[in-house]
């Protein structure tokens, strides 16, 4: 890859949480592959990264002088937990973020620039708080979107008439354009309206403002996806919004780890012995959570559908705080054994393009949807909040590669809906665009491409700062 970029240094600022750690190191990669320097920031007392898994990146891990008596176990089930989490991390790392940025500076003019000066602040826009910092040292913040670009605007769509907004899209707006109008926005902010407390509307606010006060706006999405919502977006926004997905595409090596669970990668010999395309991807993500009900539902509609599935039931994921095996009776843990296998985490990406796997039924966390479309898999989608309802859309009605599993969960839809995907007639017009669709993704990130096009645009905006 071609080197753009030498002596010079960005800052990018991680929220640390798995599918916002992922995103964001991706990145790191690809500006590091244009001979950008990078030093990442992350707050140490959640989930603190390993340098060792970067050894190329210098790293500035920010310790909080109180916690709130936050735990990291307790940001589970999405919505509740991730809201409280945000509002804490906006207030207790600004402080020692704000320091480290000042000496990094002063050390910048020690050394009168040799090692390249700090030319911007790229951050999580969940960290929105940089983007203040940014401001204050008179460098400028560029904020990372971590899911689709639609939930840009839908971040100030959804919102409360007694926020202030700097940026306000009508959600009637957002309906008149036909590709927006299948993510069924109009009831998704209806159920958000009746679910979500007042905090995430004064986030949703944070957020806003730092998109709007920021330099420019990187998203995880790939142009053709999404040039709606982009195009819409770009029209409330003054920042110039790149698109320059599928990150993990771009410069990573698939088998370098983010993880913070640890993987159990005997997964993969499990997959070795299994025909192309035949075995279901099975996981819910890094937060989702489900009952003890939904867990025997869907054990039963696996093992029930004959077709083999690797399972992904991460420690602590089933309400209640039981084991799996603890939960479900001999007799279906014996026919789990069967046909699949179950593991506390995966190593995802690489099992997602190994050639035995043939579906993904999926949480539709946006990592996890890009993951999915760049191996032209056909999915199975059962969102459980936030952003996953969008997404499930997109994938649904929009790209039609995957299809909703709607309803209680029980074992004869799972059943029915796993046996469609894998093997189904209906599926076959699926698993046809979704083979379809890797192939259009990947022209993008390559030469002459999109994402190609936008990241060198990217690069060329950092190095004139
Ligand atoms: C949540 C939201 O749902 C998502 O849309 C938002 O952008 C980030 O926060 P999460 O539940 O973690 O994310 O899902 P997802 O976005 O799919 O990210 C999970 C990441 O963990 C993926 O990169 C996936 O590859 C990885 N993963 C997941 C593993 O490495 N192993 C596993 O077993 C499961």
């Amino acid at each position: 890859m071609e080197i753009k970029a030498e002596k010079c240094r960005v800052v990018m600022l991680v929220y640390p949480l798995q599918g916002h750690i992922n995103p964001m190191l991706q990145l790191a990669n690809i500006l590091y592959s244009k001979g950008i320097s990078i030093i990442i920031a992350y707050p140490s007392d959640f989930n603190p990264l390993n340098p060792s898994n970067h050894p190329e990146f210098t790293y500035l891990p920010l310790k909080a002088a109180d916690v709130c008596g936050l735990e990291i176990t307790n940001v589970v089930d999405g919505v509740g937990g991730i809201i409280g989490f945000t509002a804490v991390l906006n207030k207790i790392y600004k402080e020692p973020f704000e320091k480290s940025v000042q000496e990094l500076m002063e050390n910048d003019n020690e050394n009168e620039g040799k090692r390249g000066k700090i030319r911007c602040i790229i951050y999580d826009v969940f960290m929105y708080f940089a983007q203040s910092v940014a401001d204050q040292f008179k460098i400028p913040g560029i904020s990372l979107r971590t899911s689709c670009a639609a939930t840009i605007l839908g971040i100030t769509a959804t919102h409360n008439p007694g926020c202030n907004l700097p940026v306000h899209v009508p959600i009637e707006c957002l309906l008149q354009v036909p590709e927006l109008q299948a993510l069924e926005l109009d009831n998704i902010a209806k159920h958000l309206k009746k679910t979500i407390p007042k905090l995430s509307y004064e986030i949703k606010a944070e957020i806003t403002t730092a998109f709007n006060k920021s330099t420019a706006i990187i998203v995880n999405t790939v142009g053709f996806l999404e040039w709606a919502a982009i195009n819409k977006a770009q029209e409330y926004f003054k920042a110039s919004i790149y698109p320059i997905g599928p990150f993990h595409k771009y410069a990573e090596n698939p088998t370098n780890s983010n993880s913070v669970l640890k993987e159990d990668t005997g997964c993969i010999a499990w997959l070795n012995q299994h025909p192309p395309r035949s075995v279901l991807y099975v996981s819910f993500g890094s937060l989702a959570s489900m009952s003890e009900k939904d867990l025997l539902e869907t054990a039963l509609g696996l093992a029930q559908s004959n077709q083999p599935f690797l399972w992904v039931v991460r420690p602590r994921m089933i309400l209640g705080g039981r084991d799996w095996a603890e939960i479900l009776p001999s007799d279906v843990i014996e026919k789990i054994n069967e046909m699949g296998l179950v593991v506390g985490w995966a190593p995802q990406r690489q099992v997602l393009g190994h050639s035995s796997i043939g579906g993904f039924w999926t949480h539709c966390g946006w990592n996890s949807t890009i993951e999915g479309i760049c191996e032209g898999l056909p999915m199975i989608c059962r969102p459980f909040f936030g952003d996953q309802f969008w997404n499930v859309k997109y994938i649904s009605k929009v790209w039609k590669i995957g299809m909703e599993l709607e309803g209680e969960i029980e074992r004869e839809n799972v059943e029915r809906i796993v046996r469609e995907v894998m093997v189904g007639e209906e599926g076959g017009e699926m698993r046809k665009r979704a083979l379809e669709l890797k192939d259009e993704v990947e022209l993008c990130y390559k030469e002459g491409g999109t994402t190609y096009t936008y990241i060198n645009q990217l690069v060329d905006l950092i190095t004139s700062f």
